[in-house]
């Protein structure tokens, strides 16, 4: 079942999904040439606490057994997809990107972003591969219509990409988001139209592209965590949380600050 939200519930998702954009647009212009991903996520735990919210990340685990995620936020360089550790000291440099994820608990609900940055100038093709997996994002979130099915989105999102040359990642698929991180549904980056559950009002999906330069394949390193495309080429990711209305879906992760 796919949790529906009230007006309570929008309203705490609203807030939530506020705390989650502001920090993550603080934390994108903090990424620059010369600090490290410790830093950053140093500096993103702070903003979160002074928002009186908390890190949803920090302990989370996908699974019974997997190693606590030990640090605030998700900070994934180059060819690292999603879930980079970002208390480890990388030094960023120019010609890098990188994949900011924030998701924060705010009053009981959950909001969740993300957002791929260039370090300097970054190469051609780099800039065309985060152009597209932000429009895909968006060309995704057009399609969380009343009426059509979860497969609509996805559907929209790899036939874009790939029509632009890049692959979409099967093995990672966005979700429902509300009072956890993961609810029902999910929602893959690939797919036919008309499949999947249908879109009512009141949902809050996290609809999330992650789009690789080469091979749709991943791998994950020996942290436990980091998602790395398996071709070690640059990939890129997107992510928005999404109200379902009956006028359109209304993006809730806009910072306001
Ligand atoms: N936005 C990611 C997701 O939707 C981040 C969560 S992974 C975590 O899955 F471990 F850091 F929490
Ligand atoms: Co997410």
């Amino acid at each position: 079942m796919i949790p529906i939200k009230n007006k309570e519930g929008i309203a705490g998702m609203r807030d939530a999904c506020r705390v989650a954009a502001d920090v993550l647009a603080k934390m994108r212009a903090l990424a620059a040439p010369g600090i490290s991903t410790y830093d950053l996520d140093q500096e993103a735990k702070k903003l979160i606490e002074g928002y009186g919210a908390r890190s949803a990340c920090f302990n989370y685990r996908t699974s019974r057994g997997q190693r606590a995620y030990p640090a605030y936020t998700c900070i994934s360089v180059n060819e690292e997809v999603v879930h980079g550790i970002g208390s480890i000291k990388r030094i960023l440099r120019p010609g890098d990107i990188v994949s900011l994820d924030v998701v924060v608990e705010y009053r009981g609900w959950i909001g969740d972003n993300a957002t791929t940055a260039r370090i300097g100038a970054t190469a051609p093709e780099v800039d065309r591969l985060l152009k597209i997996t932000e429009a895909a994002l968006y060309h995704g979130i057009e399609c969380a219509k009343v009426g059509n099915r979860i497969g609509d989105i996805s559907h929209a999102i790899q036939t874009f990409v790939e029509g632009n040359g890049f692959s979409v990642v099967r093995d990672m698929v966005g979700h429902g988001v509300g009072r956890s991180m993961h609810e029902e549904p999910q929602i893959p980056n690939f797919g036919r139209k008309g499949t999947g559950e249908k879109i009512r009002p009141g949902m809050t999906l996290a609809i999330e592209p992650m789009v690789n330069m080469g091979v749709h394949r991943i791998e994950t390193l020996s942290d436990g965590w980091t998602i790395v495309a398996a071709d070690r080429k640059p990939s890129a990711h997107f992510e928005h949380t999404v109200l379902t209305t009956e006028t359109g879906p209304e993006i809730l992760t806009i910072p306001t600050a």
